[in-house]
C-alpha cells in the first residue's frame, strides 16, 4: 500500500451514521457521527425501523462531511453485526461509492472495530495494543471475551446469554424513570449512592466463559417492586457495582487462565469510569496492563471501521494471503480470524 493510502470507514450498524477517512492507517481526517439518540429517546431503546430510516436520511450528508473532497483507495463499512436496515444502507451507500471511484470495497466486522479503536489516541492511530490479550468487547447490542493472538487472530471465548451489559444498563435506567442511554444516567446517579447499599447478584457463571445480565436487572425490578421510597442513587450504585463486579472478575479469570499480561477493553459501555477505575485497580495487582478505548472512540464511529479495514488489508499484503472482501452483509455476523 502507497504511504498515503486513504480509507473512507462507513458505520450504521446501529444508531450512528458515521463515516471517516483514515490516511496512511494513521492520521484520522475526519470521524463524522450523527447520533440518533433524540430519535430513540422517548422509546428508552434503539427503534430498528426508526434507525434504518434516520441512516438512509442521514448517510449522504455524513459521507459528503467527511470526504472532505480527499482523494481514497478503498471504501469500509461495517457489514455486522447489526440492525439488517442499518446494514442495508451502509453497504448501499459504500458500494455506490467504491464503484463510482472504482476502489476496492471490503467489509469489516463491527466488534472487530471496537477492539481496533483501542489503538486510538490523541486522534491518531498510535498502535498501543500488545498481544497476546484478553479482549472484552462490552456495548450495548454485545458482551463478548476473546483470546486475541494478534490483529486478526481471535479465539472466542464466551457471549452473554441474554442481555448484553449495556442493555441492561438502558433497561434498569428505563425501570428507575432515567433517560436513554442509561448508561451515563446510572452512573451519573450512582456517584450519590452507596454501592454496598443492596446486595445485587454477580451471576459469574462459573466453568464458562459466558456472561448473564438479566438476572441482575430482574432483581432490580423486584427491588423496585418490593419496597417504597426507593433511595435512586443507592439503586444505580449498587447495580453498577454489581455489573463492574461482574465483567471485571471473568475478565481477569480469564487473563489468568489464557497467561496473557494484556487485557483491551472497548465498546459503548468501556466509557464507564466505575469500571475503567476497577479494572485498572485489580489488573494492576495480577501486574496485567489494561488498554482502555479512548472515550471518543468508545460508541460507534466510522474511524474504528477504517482503521479495522486497514488493518485488514496490511494484514493481506504482509503475509502474502487473500484477504476476505466480506461484502455480504450478516446481522448475526460471528468474529473470526483472518
Ligand atoms: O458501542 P455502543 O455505542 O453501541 C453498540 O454497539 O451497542 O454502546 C452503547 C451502549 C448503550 O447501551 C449505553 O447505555 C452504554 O453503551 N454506555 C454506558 C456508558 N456510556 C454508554 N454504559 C455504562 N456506563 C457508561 N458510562
Ligand atoms: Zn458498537
Amino acid at each position: 500500500m502507497k504511504q498515503d493510502f486513504t480509507i473512507l470507514g462507513i458505520e450504521s450498524t446501529c444508531d450512528e451514521t458515521s463515516a471517516a477517512l483514515l490516511k496512511g492507517g494513521k492520521v484520522l481526517l475526519s470521524n463524522v457521527i450523527y447520533s440518533q439518540i433524540e430519535e430513540h429517546k422517548k422509546y428508552h431503546g434503539v427503534v430498528p425501523e426508526l434507525a434504518s430510516r434516520a441512516h438512509a436520511a442521514k448517510i449522504a450528508t455524513v459521507i459528503g462531511e467527511a470526504l472532505q473532497n480527499e482523494p481514497i483507495d478503498c471504501v469500509a463499512f461495517a457489514s455486522g453485526p447489526g440492525l439488517p436496515g442499518g446494514l442495508m444502507v451502509g453497504r448501499v451507500a459504500a458500494e455506490t461509492l467504491a464503484t463510482y471511484k472504482q476502489v476496492p470495497l471490503i467489509g469489516v466486522n463491527h466488534l472487530e472495530g471496537h477492539l481496533f479503536a483501542c489503538d486510538y489516541e490523541n486522534g491518531e492511530v498510535q498502535n498501543r495494543l500488545h498481544f497476546p490479550l484478553i479482549a472484552l468487547v462490552v456495548s450495548g447490542g454485545h458482551t463478548e471475551l476473546w483470546y486475541v493472538k494478534g490483529y486478526g487472530q481471535y479465539k472466542v471465548l464466551g457471549k452473554t446469554r441474554d442481555d448484553a451489559a449495556g442493555e441492561a444498563f438502558d433497561k434498569v435506567a428505563k425501570l428507575l424513570g432515567l433517560a436513554y442511554p442509561g448508561g451515563p444516567q446510572v452512573s451519573k446517579q450512582a456517584l450519590l449512592g452507596k454501592r454496598d447499599a443492596i446486595a445485587f447478584p454477580r451471576p459469574l457463571l462459573p466453568g464458562t466463559w459466558e456472561f448473564s445480565f438479566s438476572g441482575i436487572k430482574t432483581a432490580v425490578s423486584y427491588y423496585l417492586r418490593d419496597h417504597q421510597n426507593v433511595n435512586i442513587p443507592d439503586v444505580c450504585a449498587s447495580f453498577e457495582q454489581a455489573m463492574v463486579d461482574t465483567l471485571v472478575t471473568k475478565t481477569l479469570l480469564a487473563a489468568k487462565k489464557y497467561k496473557v499480561s494484556y487485557i483491551a477493553v472497548g465498546g459503548g459501555v468501556a466509557a464507564n469510569s466505575l469500571l475503567r477505575q476497577t479494572m485498572q485497580e485489580r489488573a494492576e495487582k495480577q501486574g496485567k496492563e489494561v488498554f482502555f478505548v479512548d472515550r471518543k472512540f468508545s460508541s460507534d464511529n466510522a474511524a474504528m471501521i477504517a482503521l479495522a479495514a486497514y488493518k485488514k488489508l496490511e494484514y493481506a499484503q504482509r503475509t502474502g494471503q487473500p484477504f476476505k472482501a466480506n461484502i455480504d452483509i450478516d446481522p448475526n455476523m460471528k468474529v473470526r480470524s483472518w
